[in-house]
């Protein structure tokens, strides 16, 4: 594990040393695996070539994005650097052990966990507010500062809001700068060219503008809610049903916990798994509002699809899923689950299939405090 020390001046030095423990090298970007793999498979005359795109890419990197210890944040010239150095600092501490130096999610302990720390370079977070796919920094905010229960991914709740705020922007600096990096990837091998500076600037700018539209595309409830009864809570069992959410989270709502359900896999290429709804831990929070807006936009990144058409004739109908699905959540706690899930007619060999696809059953960590 890179244990980030700074050892200040002669007589930490040798405290340090004392102490046994070896002055830390700062942390530094690597080239991500696009990058790395444009020198695959190339002959004599070509590799020289494609050596020079890949420094070429670092060059550009590092002009619009800063080192690991240095910070920028693509196109904001303006963000404050110290801020900016202060999240490092936060993320060197207490982030970096599972999302990796380049937030690419391959921290030493990522090996270990199921799910995978998200790798931030793709640009897609999956617990938004928004329903144009793109995090508002705000809720990047929110989702460090509760944590993701159910997942490794512990709450950051004892952090000062400076150092939440200051982490998040650096987690959006990693996230642009990886955006970046793929991009220049792709065009070098494409092309066999890295684009010229205005050419980079226009990519810069098609990468942000979806992130600002963010702010405007939050996802407001079409209607009040309605009061939850037992009958909103039936209906929306019945409309459970009648959209199929079933299919992927089973008749009860238990969904990959029993193991029999297949969803395929999410966009950074991991074997997903549906939500098991009785459980209580909503990854995505608990507040009724946040189950709306999972219904609403879905889960980017995941099979979790947007269902946001549905409910044009009957607004109310999202708040009664809603209903149901927090009564759902309360089933595991009260006890009132079967051992086995009931025969789900939209999987027929899922028992076959049960034994084998339970090994790749989500882990149910217990919610770990962090900070
Ligand atoms: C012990 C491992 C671990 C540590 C430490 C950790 N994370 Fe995570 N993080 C995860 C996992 C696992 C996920 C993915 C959860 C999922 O996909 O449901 C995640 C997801 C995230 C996400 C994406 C949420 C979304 O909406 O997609 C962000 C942002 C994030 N972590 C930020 C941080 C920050 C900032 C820190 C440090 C302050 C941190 N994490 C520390 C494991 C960790
Ligand atoms: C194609 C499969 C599929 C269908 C159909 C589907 N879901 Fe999901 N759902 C998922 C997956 C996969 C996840 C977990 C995403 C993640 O966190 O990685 C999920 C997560 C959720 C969550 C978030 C739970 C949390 O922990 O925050 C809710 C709520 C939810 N689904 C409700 C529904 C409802 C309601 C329907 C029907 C209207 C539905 N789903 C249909 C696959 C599906």
């Amino acid at each position: 594990m890179t244990v980030y020390l700074r050892c200040g001046g002669i007589a930490a030095m040798a405290l340090a040393m004392l102490a046994g423990c070896r002055p830390a090298e700062l942390p530094r970007f690597t080239p991500s695996a696009q990058v790395a793999a444009l020198t695959d498979d190339l002959g004599e005359d070509e590799i020289a070539t494609y050596r020079e795109l890949q420094e070429q890419i670092a060059e550009v990197l590092s002009a619009r994005c800063g080192q690991a210890h240095q910070p920028k944040l693509l196109g904001h010239p303006d963000a404050d650097p110290d801020r900016l150095r202060r999240g490092f600092d936060v993320f060197t501490r207490f982030c970096v052990q599972c999302h990796g130096v380049n937030g690419d999610g391959q921290g030493v302990l990522a090996a270990h966990l199921k799910p995978k720390p998200r790798d931030y370079t793709q640009g897609i977070f999956k617990f938004i507010s928004t329903s144009n796919g793109k995090a508002r920094k705000a809720d990047l905010v929110r989702t460090i500062r509760r944590g993701v229960p159910g997942t490794s991914m512990p709450s950051f709740a004892t952090l000062s809001s400076s150092d939440l705020h200051d982490v998040a922007d650096y987690v959006l600096a990693l996230t642009h700068r990886g955006e970046l990096q793929r991009t220049l990837a792709q065009i070098a091998y494409d092309d066999g060219e890295l684009p010229d500076d205005a050419a980079v600037d226009e990519i810069v700018e098609e990468i942000l503008a979806p992130w600002r539209e963010a702010n405007g595309s939050v996802v407001m409830p079409l209607t009040p809610m309605p009061p939850m009864t037992a009958e909103s809570i039936e209906t929306g069992h019945q409309l459970f049903l009648k959209l199929a959410c079933s299919r992927c989270h089973g008749n009860d709502g238990r969904g990959g916990s029993l193991g029999n359900v297949e969803v395929g896999t999410d966009v950074w290429g991991h074997k997903a798994a549906a939500a098991d709804l009785t459980s209580g831990m909503f990854h995505g929070g608990g507040r009724r509002i946040d189950i709306y807006r999972r219904i609403y936009a879905g889960i980017a990144g995941s099979p979790m699809p947007a269902f946001s058409g549905e409910f044009a004739s009957n607004p109310d109908d999202i708040w009664r899923l809603v209903h149901f699905i927090k009564e759902t959540g309360q089933r595991r706690r009260r006890n009132e689950l079967p051992a086995t899930a009931p025969a789900s007619p939209a999987a027929p060999g899922a028992a076959a299939e049960a034994s084998q696809a339970a090994q790749h059953a989500p882990d149910r960590a217990p919610e770990e405090a962090g900070g």
